[in-house]
């Protein structure tokens, strides 16, 4: 054959696209587990800082992290019953994938979408904190609609289901310098000591409006607004309301208040 013959040419052309393609290929198979268990640790990086049980700062290595995030008292929890599901595995649960499965999704009803839902899961993955075998946090998945994009994050409450222990967003891709200031550390901690219902029951939780002084009554149910951002912050607000209302948590809260929970066997985590 010619060297220089258009055959040639389309054959080498193709050898290379199939080398290559196959080389894209095998790195996606071969990172996948790698990729995965970044996930998992980020997650249960994220997780354990709301546990209260590791002190901001203490260094963990990846395995003692992992080994004290599997030892969590996690539950399902079916959303509408608010009751402990015990059908479903809470280890290998997809709270995500749940929302867009019609076996386990819900919709949302127009009027109490505050989060922008529009559809959720049935079920969720909920982590209880124990420490001396007291029950110490809730600690509760949270999401909506920002701005931009979906807010998702956590929730701990103390065991008075009622104040905020800690909050973090651990994933959003909102304005960097505006919206994604919702994942600072220092307005977070902002939060820890608010009432997220009032004394009817009702959720009062809100980012702003403006500055609350601290000494304020406002500062019982409010955090800061942030500067250039009062739409995610509004959001954040909704959200909130959202997941502590009666579509959300609130039924699952207002048994656990009647009912206390018991630490399930296998959740030693905390206990000295
Ligand atoms: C390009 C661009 C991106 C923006 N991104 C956000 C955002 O992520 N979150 C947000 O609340 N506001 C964002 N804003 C600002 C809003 O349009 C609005 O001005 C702001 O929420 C008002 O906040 P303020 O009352 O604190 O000024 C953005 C504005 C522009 C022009």
């Amino acid at each position: 054959m010619d060297k220089d013959a258009p055959a040639k040419a389309i054959i080498v052309v193709a050898l290379v696209a199939v080398v290559c393609s196959s080389l894209v290929s095998a790195a996606v198979v071969l990172l996948r587990p790698i990729q995965l268990n970044n996930q998992l640790l980020e997650r249960s990086r994220n997780i354990m800082q709301l546990t209260g049980l590791v002190e901001p700062g203490q260094a963990l290595d990846d395995a003692n992290m992992l080994a004290l995030f599997k030892s969590l008292d996690i539950r399902i929890v079916d959303i509408d019953k608010g009751e402990f599901d015990d059908s479903l595995d809470p280890h290998t649960f997809d709270q995500r994938r749940a929302a867009g499965d019609p076996n386990y999704r819900v919709s949302v009803p127009a009027a109490q979408d505050l989060a922008k839902l529009g559809t959720r899961s049935r079920f969720a993955a909920i982590y209880l904190v124990w420490k001396d075998g007291q029950l110490r946090r809730i600690i509760l998945p949270i999401r909506g609609a920002g701005m931009w994009s979906m807010l998702y994050g956590y929730l701990a409450l103390e065991a008075d289901f009622n104040t905020v222990a800690a909050a973090s967003f651990y994933e959003q891709t909102e304005t960097p310098g505006l919206g994604d200031q919702i994942t600072r550390p220092d307005w977070l901690a902002k939060w820890r000591g608010r009432k997220v219902y009032d004394d009817l029951g009702d959720p009062v939780f809100a980012v702003g409006p403006g500055r609350i002084a601290p000494d304020s009554p406002a500062a019982e149910h409010r955090v800061d607004a942030l500067t250039g951002a009062t739409i995610t912050g509004d959001a954040v607000t909704s959200l909130v309301y959202y997941w502590l209302g009666p579509h959300g948590f609130k039924p699952l809260l207002n048994r656990l208040r009647e009912q206390p929970p018991t630490q399930a066997a296998t959740a030693a985590t905390g206990d000295s």
